[in-house]
């Protein structure tokens, strides 16, 4: 039914200003209270809720049609704004000072009973909420995350157009992209047996844009990766993705700080400081155990490789003899709080990341408590301890093993004692470029080396000879920004010239006829005037969550997947007509 009337206010528009006038407002019924007499209806839209009144002694038709009303009902009512009677004024509500007494009302749509109420802040499942996604993004929380998600693309939009760029789209239904995720497929009907891959990212567009002499390109951009999901992972998600000519390190970062500056500015209110630190991928990994380090809280690992060299303890010696290394963190104050069972159940977190065990030792007033003092010299000890700093109150863990499952499961250990002992201050807002991160990385099962970012990432120019001599040392000219222990963003300055492309996909193992079969286009593209170019591109789904303060990417997305990539509400992926795969010349085979 279209409304007889229109209306002259939103929900949670109207004040004491308004006091005496005639409005029309349309929404759905939140709450109703029957008090006898008196029916009070909390009418909501996005904008808010306001009280409306149906007195039988007004209008005793619109009160008696209100008996019927139930939540999720839609209406529109007409009616006069009054002050709220003393007491009765609400202070939290920004309509809270008035009602409205209606004079005639309209039922624009019924409702069925939903299997919850949209705007109730209880818990429900996420499988019903994401079953009934409609009336989950009722809720306040989604209401708000997703006018915080375009207020950041806005403002990304407006930033990025006074700095000369110019926003291009570029196809979805293309070649696979080097990202290193799976693709996902969709078969051409016109070409038999032929596929297209939907963009891990537009990288091989946003690179031949420069080539074009567009010098500044972005595109807020769906991408697609099949990979295992997280919390901060999904199957399609969104980059804010960028690439500029003539650009180097410095001048990227500039324009990017600007860029997140006025994001945080635009969307929460809050100045962050700017320049941004820099640290080196090898710097994290020896500071932190990882290259996206959570700096709002010190807590370093420190190396004793050195200081329990030639040790009786069997588990450190046998790492170092392994060509391994033994760390430590220094956790300060913290005696009383790591009780036995939770150095257990941070043990267990250290194994969940390869360790064998997880050693310490406590600095009790009495002396030291540990399970491992026993197997070292005194003189050793003390060297341990006056290397860590080690004070009473102290506990020290351990990690001894390959420097990898070193780094990863004391940088995990590092998480979940932060966690544990309150020391991350959730105002603080940490933004962190890595840099330097090796070109190259060895896999150790396909025997070959694979490309840390992509294949077209630039090497450090004091790293260019070195491609046969030392590929595993060569450092890229790349970058990831790290928000608070989050990779927001990543890129890197590109190869522009063929030559040093060609070398690295012979490095990479990628002969001239596979470069050719998969980027056949990238490679003639450089041939014909490609400028020095290099970019950037970041998750806006985890900006969005990290400045919304939620735990997944699910919470800033309007019709995010399940762990298992499927959509609850609409129940894709689903079956397909027969039909259409004989027109895609598909068949199953199911054996
Ligand atoms: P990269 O692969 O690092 O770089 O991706 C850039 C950023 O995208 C976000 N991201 C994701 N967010 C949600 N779900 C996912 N599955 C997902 N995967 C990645 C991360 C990440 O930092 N073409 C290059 C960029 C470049 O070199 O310019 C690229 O895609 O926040
Ligand atoms: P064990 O001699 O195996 O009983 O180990 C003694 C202590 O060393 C225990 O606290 C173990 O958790 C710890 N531990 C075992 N392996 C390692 C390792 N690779 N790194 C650090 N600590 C370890």
């Amino acid at each position: 039914m279209t409304p007889s009337f229109q209306r002259t206010h939103t929900c949670g528009e109207l004040s004491d200003n308004q006091v005496g006038d005639t409005v029309t407002l349309c929404g759905w019924v939140h709450t109703r209270r029957d008090h006898g007499g008196l029916i009070f209806i909390d009418l909501w839209d996005k904008f808010g809720l306001t009280q409306v009144v149906l007195n039988p002694q007004i209008d005793k038709l619109a009160h008696q049609e209100a008996q019927a009303l139930r939540g999720n009902f839609v209406i529109a009512v007409t009616g006069k704004v009054r002050p709220r009677p003393a007491g009765m004024v609400n202070a939290k509500l920004k309509t809270g000072a008035i009602e409205v007494y209606i004079d005639d009302m309209e039922i624009l749509n019924k409702s069925e009973t939903p299997p919850f109420p949209g705007w109730d802040e209880t818990e429900i499942s996420e499988v019903l909420r994401l079953k009934y996604r409609y009336l989950d993004l009722r809720s306040d929380v989604l209401q708000r995350n997703l006018k915080l998600r375009y207020d950041i693309t806005r403002t990304v939009r407006n930033f990025l157009h006074g700095e000369k760029f110019i926003e291009v789209e570029t196809p979805m239904l293309t070649k696979s992209t080097p990202e290193g995720a799976r693709d996902y497929l969709v078969p051409s009907r016109l070409n038999p047996e032929k596929f297209y891959a939907l963009p891990q990212s537009p990288q091989l567009f946003k690179q031949i844009l420069m080539i074009s002499g567009m010098d500044r390109y972005f595109q807020i951009v769906k991408c697609f990766r099949d990979e295992d999901l997280r919390n901060d992972r999904q199957p399609e998600f969104t980059q804010i993705d960028m690439e500029l000519s003539f650009i180097d390190e410095p001048a990227l970062f500039k324009l990017v700080e600007g860029m997140i500056a006025a994001i945080y500015k635009e969307s929460l209110g809050i100045t962050i400081e700017t320049p941004f630190a820099i640290l080196k991928y090898q710097e994290a990994l020896d500071r932190f155990g990882s290259d996206k380090p959570d700096m709002r809280f010190d807590l370093e690992l420190i190396d004793l490789s050195e200081v329990v060299a030639g040790t009786d303890f069997k588990v450190f010696d046998q790492a170092l003899k392994n060509g391994g290394q033994v760390k430590a963190l220094n956790v300060k104050k913290s005696t009383d709080v790591l009780s036995r069972k939770i150095l257990d159940d941070l043990t267990e977190v250290a194994k969940t990341y390869g360790a064998k065990g997880m050693a310490w030792i406590k600095v009790n007033t009495n002396g030291l408590q540990s399970p491992i003092i026993k197997f070292f010299k005194p003189e050793m000890l003390d060297a341990l301890i006056a290397k860590v700093g080690g004070e009473v109150g102290d506990t020290i863990v351990f990690a001894a093993d390959k420097p990898k499952i070193v780094a990863d499961s004391l940088a995990n250990v590092r998480l979940a004692i932060a966690k544990l002992m309150n020391l991350i201050d959730p105002k603080k807002i940490c933004l962190t470029w890595i840099t330097e991160f090796p070109l190259v990385e060895y896999d150790e099962t396909e025997k070959r080396y694979t490309a840390m970012h992509h294949p077209f990432t630039s090497p450090l120019a004091e790293d260019l000879d070195k491609f046969e001599s030392d590929p595993a040392g060569m450092r890229a000219r790349a970058y990831d920004l790290v928000l608070n222990g989050n990779e927001i963003g990543g890129g890197s300055i590109r190869i522009h010239q063929s030559d040093v492309q060609q070398k690295m996909f012979g490095l990479l193992g990628i002969d001239e006829k596979e470069a050719h079969e998969k980027f056949g286009f990238l490679l003639d593209a450089l041939q014909y005037g490609a400028p020095p170019h290099g970019g950037i591109a970041f998750g806006l789904d985890r900006i969005a969550m990290l400045l919304a303060g939620a735990d997944s990417i699910r919470d800033v997305i309007a019709f995010p997947k399940t762990q298992k990539a499927s959509c609850l509400m609409t129940q894709a992926p689903s079956d397909i007509d027969p039909k259409q795969l004989k027109e895609l010349k598909l068949k199953f085979d199911l054996s």
